[in-house]
């Protein structure tokens, strides 16, 4: 039997697609290592988003070139975002890539390998406007068997001005929520805990008369002990209605990931983003009322085309008025052919973007840890997912909110619900000692 060895990179979405990856080839025959050495293929799941991004997975693919001189019958696959973007082009330039294959191809994989082990090369980069690969059941690789993703529709045509993923993972369209619901409810019944509904913009899901709030609504009935989670809400769709099937079902979690991207509503009417600060601050004062103790998390970039200090003051300043328990911080990274690219100045030096980044990455900091502090004292429901990396005597788990917490062993085990109240606070982490 000829093995594979997969590589992941990116975002969620992508780890989820090396799932449907491993599930096709598995079918097909192969079987998987997690040693290097063993492997007859390499795969690479790449990601575009930003050059630091591609930068990583090309020295990565450099690096290989010495398994390859060890191990002569070793091939190498370029899959997801960048093999999108890049197609054959990516071949010519590395020339130990024997494949490229885009996020909507995936089904092709079997043949391609049989024809690489007899010494082609290629591409296959068709992008679809039906491919969910709906009937597929993920290999569950990277499990902890407590929490799955399961991805509910693929593409995005949002456009926003800097992003490069319309262009490679092609339109928008939905899974069938029977597919969607039956799978959770195969992950439950498998000991299965957690559920995280995966999109670009999941608040857009629509298949036949079944919107996001429906096939959450659905997907949360499987049942009360499945947490049911979601990434990501385009602030744009989050509906009020969604809003309401949350509040009325305690295991979809309190957290909302809304990516902001900026605090200028220059810099938003210029990403095309489609939303005001004035609306998104409203989303959030909505999400608020809704579920008080609801965290809420973001995205945001740091030196956009024009971006002035008056816009990064902006920035700073939306995120003292919300007062995030996360962020995940980027400096603005020019991606070729998108609309930016095209039209608009990447003019903001690389210094001055690091200098902004790093001061919204302080602010943020701040009051993260502020945040925390006020959790001291409360108790909550725990999902424990396993030994926490401090020490074997300690185990983490996390809330609803998402918030990491991490206590002492005693007889709690993995994949069960416990209440822990908490004692001390880092940043990043909450401490704390079972109560029940
Ligand atoms: N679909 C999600 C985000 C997907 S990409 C959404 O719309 O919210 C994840 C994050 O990467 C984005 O939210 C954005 O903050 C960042 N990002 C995307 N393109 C970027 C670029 N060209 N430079 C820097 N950061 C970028
Ligand atoms: Fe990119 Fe915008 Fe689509 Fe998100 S919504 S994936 S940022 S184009
Ligand atoms: Fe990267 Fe593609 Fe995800 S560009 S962030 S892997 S959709």
């Amino acid at each position: 039997m000829e093995t594979i060895y997969i590589e992941t990179y990116g975002c969620q979405m992508n780890f989820a697609d090396s799932e449907i990856v491993g599930s096709i080839l598995k079918e097909a025959g192969y079987g998987f290592t997690d040693e290097l050495q063993d492997a007859d293929y390499v795969l690479i799941n790449t990601c575009a988003i930003r050059d630091n991004a591609e930068q990583r997975v090309r020295h990565r693919v450099r690096e290989l070139r010495a398994a390859q001189n060890r191990r002569p019958g070793l091939r190498i696959g370029v899959l997801g975002c960048m093999a999108e973007r890049l197609q054959s082009q990516l071949m010519a330039e590395e020339d130990n890539v024997s494949f490229v294959v885009g996020p909507d191809a995936y089904r092709t994989l079997p043949d391609i390998l049989v024809r690489v082990r007899e010494g082609a090369r290629q591409a296959e980069t068709e992008l679809s406007t039906t491919e969910t690969y709906a009937d597929i059941e993920p290999v569950r690789f990277g499990s902890n068997g407590i929490s799955a993703y399961i991805s509910i529709m693929r593409g995005c045509q949002n456009y926003c001005a800097y992003c490069v993923v319309p262009y490679t993972r092609g339109r928008e369209r939905s899974r069938d929520p029977k597919t969607i619901v039956d799978e959770a409810r195969k992950l439950f019944d498998q000991g299965y805990r957690e559920v995280t509904l995966l999109g670009q913009n999941v608040n857009s899901y629509a298949c036949g008369d079944v919107d996001f709030p429906g096939l959450m609504d659905a997907v949360a009935n499987v049942d009360p002990r499945l947490r049911v989670r979601f990434a990501t809400s385009h602030p744009k769709d989050l509906s009020d209605k969604l809003l309401e099937v949350m509040a009325a079902h305690q295991n979809i979690c309190r957290c909302i990931h809304l990516p902001v991207q900026s605090g200028s509503n220059l810099m938003l009417k210029l990403m095309n983003r489609k939303y005001t600060v004035e609306w998104y601050l409203d989303r959030v004062e909505a999400i608020r009322r809704a579920m008080p103790d609801c965290s809420i998390t973001t995205d945001v970039i740091a030196g956009f085309s024009g971006e002035t200090l008056e816009d990064h003051e902006a920035t700073l300043e939306l995120f003292r008025k919300v007062r995030y328990d996360y962020a995940y911080m980027f400096k603005y990274s020019l991606r070729p052919n998108t609309y930016a690219a095209r039209h608009l100045a990447d003019d903001v030096a690389d210094e001055e973007k690091t200098r902004r980044l790093n001061e919204i990455i302080a602010l943020q900091g701040a009051i993260a840890l502020e945040n925390n502090q006020k959790e001291v004292g409360k108790e909550y429901e725990v999902l424990v997912e396993g030994a926490s990396h401090r020490s074997k005597e300690q185990l983490f788990g996390r809330n609803s909110q998402n918030k990491v917490i991490v206590f002492d062993r005693r007889d709690a085990q993995p994949g069960t619900y416990r209440r822990v109240r908490v004692e001390a606070c880092t940043a990043a982490t909450l401490l704390g000692q079972l109560s029940d």
